[in-house]
């Protein structure tokens, strides 16, 4: 019988900053430093990831936006070069992944038979979203594990707030039980900031971080109130407001990312382990882990 099952979950922002920061040899701009706090966060989750022998990473991506249906990667291998489009001069990262076809297909089905619209992506020349890209690399800077990722769909322009909840919701239901049939052992990635009002300039030195703070007061206090919840297994208090915290706050939660983990973990009760909280740009982003089978791994 097969013993697929989500072995970690996780709250993965995307900043490019984060990756500029790093200075992978794969990223062409240099930094000095910057977001330490974030990166060392990071570091850790990538840590306790690592003690958990994961096959695959699958993440869902606010910045592969698609209006009709759902879409999944469905080429086995990517190369190219990906240009933040606001920040070019801060990522510009040549990226070379691959991608298990095998559970994106699993996962399309098991979408479809929730009555979902979902749709393989077989064009090999497709440029991978950045929000992919970061988030993974974040997460597992060797590039050694297959990935899968899911396009984020637009439901919430389109028709509401709710609308996108109960899809991303129908959506995590069909990737646990396609993982659980894989036989795989996931982890899987939410990319995704949290409050998201931004600075609309930059400093002469992106890095300067007497510059770096949260933009307003009533953001920090919406982000601390999302991780409190978190802190305390409130999972479900969590997606229940989420659609007045993705107005407050400008959230890129909108894109159903969060709404869709949670589903996936089944609504966790136990705390998640908070590794970092800080700001880029002015946006609140936290690096969050769950793990279903328990913090300690013997
Ligand atoms: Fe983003």
């Amino acid at each position: 019988m097969p013993n697929g099952r989500i072995v970690a979950g996780a709250l993965a922002p995307h900043p490019p900053h984060l990756i500029y920061a790093e200075n992978p040899p794969q990223n062409e701009p240099t930094a000095e430093c910057g977001w330490e706090t974030l990166r060392w966060g990071y570091e850790r989750l990538r840590a306790d990831i690592d003690k958990r022998d994961v096959d695959v990473l699958v993440v869902h991506s606010p910045h592969w936006q698609t209006y009709v249906g759902t879409h999944l990667l469905g080429v086995p291998k990517f190369d190219s070069l990906s240009v933040d489009p606001i920040f070019p001069n801060l990522f510009r990262y040549h990226y070379e992944m691959n991608v298990d076809v095998e559970l994106a297909e699993a996962i399309h089905d098991e979408a479809v038979s929730e009555g979902l619209e979902m749709k393989m992506m077989r064009n090999p020349d497709f440029r991978v979203d950045y929000g992919t890209i970061v988030c993974c690399h974040l997460t597992r800077p060797q590039w050694d594990l297959p990935i899968v990722s899911i396009s984020s769909n637009r439901s919430e322009s389109y028709y509401g707030v709710e609308v996108m909840q109960e899809m991303a919701t129908a959506l995590g239901k069909a990737t646990r039980r396609a993982v659980e049939q894989s036989g795989k052992k996931a982890a899987l990635l939410c990319s995704s900031s949290l409050s998201h009002r931004h600075f609309t300039t930059e400093a002469e030195i992106p890095e300067d971080m007497s510059r770096e703070h949260i933009t307003s007061h009533a953001l920090y206090l919406w982000d601390m109130q999302l991780l409190e919840m978190v802190r305390k297994g409130q999972t479900r208090q969590m997606v229940d407001v989420m659609p007045e915290f993705i107005t407050q706050a400008k959230s890129e939660m909108d894109a159903g990312s969060f709404a869709w983990l949670m589903s996936a973990l089944d609504y966790p009760t136990e705390p998640g382990e908070v590794y970092a909280y800080g700001t880029v740009i002015g946006t609140g982003n936290a690096v969050v882990g769950w793990f279903p089978e328990g913090v300690a791994v013997s």
